[in-house]
């Protein structure tokens, strides 16, 4: 077991369980520093440990954010949330459109169906977006994505090389 295991065994950040390394929250952070978007959706909130993370990013640099889940299982509500199914409710994903439409966005993918996520959702994002996934290679992979390039989304090559090296499973996209 390494000391990262022993000091941390279920991976917590703020004290709250997270479904993220802290690698991959660097690679989100270099996400913030290298592209020029004013709003940030992270579908899946789950205990709310990655979307306060997100939520202080964007409180730093003067972003709008929105977390969305079917559950309520945050142990924080400091960071907007939204309750609902973002497939089945209408409500919901009208809402998430609404607010992806306004300005170029960083979408965050990390649900319980990763691609059918990107499928309705990356089509909405506004030129000079950024969608990210986690669990690349494990629950979405390239025959996944193939549309997004025929809607002008671009592998991120750097930041995507730097997340393979680092195991963080996460990928993004850039749409010009
Ligand atoms: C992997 S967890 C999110 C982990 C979180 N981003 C983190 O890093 O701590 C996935 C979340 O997606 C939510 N979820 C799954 N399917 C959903 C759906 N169709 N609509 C809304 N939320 C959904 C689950 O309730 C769960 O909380």
């Amino acid at each position: 077991m390494s000391v990262l295991e022993r000091l941390s065994p279920d991976n917590r950040l703020f004290g709250i369980p997270i479904q993220h390394s802290f690698a991959s929250l660097y690679i989100l952070d270099l996400v913030f520093d290298q592209f020029d978007f004013a709003q940030v959706v992270e579908l899946g909130t789950y205990r709310g440990a990655l979307s306060t993370f997100l939520w202080l990013e964007c409180q730093v640099r003067g972003h709008r954010f929105l977390s969305v889940d079917r559950a309520d299982k945050r142990v924080t509500d400091l960071f907007p949330f939204l309750r609902g199914d973002i497939f089945e409710c209408q409500r919901t994903k009208l809402r998430i459109f609404e607010f992806l439409g306004q300005a170029p966005s960083f979408l965050y993918c990390d649900d319980g169906n990763k691609p059918r996520e990107i499928q309705v959702y990356a089509p909405v994002l506004p030129p000079r977006s950024v969608l990210g996934v986690h669990d690349w290679g494990t629950e979405i992979s390239e025959k996944d994505v193939s549309f997004l390039a025929d809607l002008s989304f671009h592998p991120i090559d750097d930041i995507n090389c730097l997340s393979t090296e680092l195991h963080t499973l996460q990928q993004f996209w850039v749409r010009r």
